[in-house]
């Protein structure tokens, strides 16, 4: 299946690219096209006529976007809608990464695909802006047109790292090298999830063949920041003195959700948190 990925020096890029290497990816960083660039990005997919185009490309700086919500919504929303637009002219699949961060964060046993995103920060607005350009051309709102054909997959994700970008997982490992107490918030809950496991769910979802929509692909198991932390150390075997606090002593210029859950009720669990970050440790 003739591939492109967009985004692929990105920190779940480098890994679609390893996890899609049978498929011969086309890769696309942001050198090659800035997908805000509408003219380019219909001219370049019309020009490679891909059947798969995978979208890891995105603004993710979720303090940043607090000041720069233009260029995050550019990004992340309008850039989507290009990319939509463009795919269904050629009626390629298109699979596009969204965030639990189109959630509020208040409800405690976590959300499904179908409840509805309320986000409360720059970023997350700026990701349903994207999740939107996509469900615009699904056959409920399209019925009769062209687009119908438009194949798509939504796959919101969360507390992602892996060897390719700036994560918590490396970010805690270099504070404790500075042999100071670390103090980390022990009131945001989530999944944290390797980004080799979700470019394996990802293609899974498309060998599957799986009905067009949203999916949500994380590792099972919750946590908070500070737990998640001490597993860290704990797994790399760093001895370091690590205290939980709350938000509210940390403060951010984002507000970030206490709830980042996504339940899956589409698919089976991924494995767990844990067991994840045993493979990173080793991979390094
Ligand atoms: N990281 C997380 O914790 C997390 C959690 C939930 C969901 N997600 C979602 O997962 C996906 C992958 O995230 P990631 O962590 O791999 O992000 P990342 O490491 O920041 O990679 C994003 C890539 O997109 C590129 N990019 C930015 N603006 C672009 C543009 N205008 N045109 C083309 N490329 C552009 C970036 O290039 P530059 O670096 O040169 O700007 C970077 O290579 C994103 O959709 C993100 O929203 C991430």
């Amino acid at each position: 299946m003739k591939t492109v990925i967009l985004g692929s020096k990105g920190m779940l890029g480098y890994e679609l690219d390893k996890v899609f290497s049978n498929y011969d990816p086309i890769l696309l960083s942001k050198d090659d096209l800035d997908i805000t660039d509408k003219d380019r990005v219909k001219f370049k997919i019309n020009e490679l006529k891909p059947e798969l185009i995978i979208n890891a490309a995105a603004y993710t700086g979720v303090d940043g976007a607090e000041e720069n919500e233009e260029l995050a919504t550019k990004t992340n929303g309008h850039a989507v809608g290009y990319i939509v637009e463009a795919s269904s002219k050629i009626n390629a699949t298109l699979v596009h990464f969204s965030t639990d961060y189109v959630f509020d964060g208040s409800k405690k046993q976590g959300y499904t695909e179908y409840d509805k995103p309320n986000p409360i920060n720059a970023y997350g607005r700026s990701k349903l802006a994207g999740e939107n350009e996509i469900l615009r051309f699904t056959p409920a709102t399209t019925a009769g047109r062209q687009d119908d054909k438009l194949k798509y997959y939504i796959i919101r994700t969360s507390w992602l790292y892996g060897e390719h970008g700036k994560n918590f997982v490396d970010t805690m490992l270099s504070l404790s090298k500075k042999g100071e107490l670390i103090k980390v918030v022990d009131d945001q809950f989530g999944s944290p999830t390797y980004t080799i496991d979700l470019a394996l769910a990802t293609r899974q979802i498309i060998e599957d063949k799986r009905p067009s929509g949203i999916y949500h692909r994380t590792n099972s198991g919750i946590t908070s920041w500070y737990d998640f932390t001490k597993e860290i150390f704990n797994a790399f075997d760093v001895k370091t003195d690590v205290a939980p606090c709350a938000s509210n002593e940390f403060p951010r210029p984002a507000k970030r959700p206490k709830y980042s859950i996504l339940k899956s009720t589409k698919l089976p669990e991924m494995r767990p948190w844990q067991e994840a970050l045993q493979d990173y440790k080793s991979n390094q």
